[in-house]
């Protein structure tokens, strides 16, 4: 079983890659973000006080994240990968995958992305309500303005998209990265990708480190 965890900035292209991946059949993907909005959408308890969080592009208090990932790879058989995209994104929530949810990361795969491209990555981002396929105003445009090329559905922009609160979440990344880095690093389980790419570049590189 691999444990392999997607880190880097908002609008690194996790969600992206990890779509990628997954739907190569061999790991399972598990988004936090995209948890907490299915949360949010089925206006869940959780969902209910994560939505003050995301809304201000704050993150969500660890215990509640340990919690939440805790239950989703309860279910997980033996015999899978697993590919976490948003998780961990502090120290205490990398201790805890290491210990107390024992799932031990097996690698931990950055996204390097310089930050003067992510504002217009996250800013220009476009997500189907129906299918969840990720689309960007420029470099990923859909053949037909605020619709799905895969399944017709209609495209919404994130509200933690707004540039007010992509710069908070820009800000708080930053706070946070180097400590998780340092900590993967130093257990020689960090690798690093040059995420300033095609999607399909850092699509093959992530497939020889992951092999
Ligand atoms: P989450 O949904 O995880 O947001 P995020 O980490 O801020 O990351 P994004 O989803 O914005 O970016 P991404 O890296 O997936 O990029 P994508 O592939 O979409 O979390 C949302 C919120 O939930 C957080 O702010 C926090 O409040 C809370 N939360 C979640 N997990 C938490 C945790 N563990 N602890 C506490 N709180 C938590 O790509 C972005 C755009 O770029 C797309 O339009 C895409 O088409 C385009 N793109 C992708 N790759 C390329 C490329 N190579 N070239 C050009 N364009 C590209
Ligand atoms: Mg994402």
């Amino acid at each position: 079983m691999k444990i392999v965890t997607l880190l880097g900035a908002p609008g690194s292209g996790k969600g992206t890659q990890a779509k990628r991946l997954s739907e190569s059949g061999k790991f399972l993907h598990f988004s936090t973000g995209d948890m907490l909005r299915k949360a949010i959408a089925n206006r869940e308890p959780t969902g209910l006080s994560a939505d003050v969080f995301i809304k201000r592009g704050e993150l969500v208090p660890d215990q509640v994240m340990i919690d939440l990932v805790r239950s989703a790879v309860r279910v997980v058989p033996s015999t899978s990968n697993v590919l976490l995209d948003g998780f961990p994104r502090t120290l205490p929530q990398a201790h805890a995958l290491d210990s107390t949810l024992e799932i031990r990361v097996t690698a931990a795969v950055f996204l390097d992305v310089p930050g003067s491209v992510l504002l217009d990555r996250l800013t220009g981002r476009r997500i189907c309500r129906k299918c969840g396929e990720l689309f960007h105003i420029t470099f990923f445009a859909p053949r037909k303005l605020g619709t799905c090329d895969k399944c017709g559905g209609d495209l919404f922009q994130r509200p933690d998209d707004q540039v007010d609160v992509v710069s908070k979440r820009l800000e708080i990344f930053a706070g946070q990265n180097s400590m998780l880095l340092s900590y993967y690093f130093e257990s020689g389980r960090l690798t690093k990708i040059d995420g300033n790419r095609s999607a399909d570049s850092i699509q093959s590189d992530l497939a020889v480190q992951l092999r």
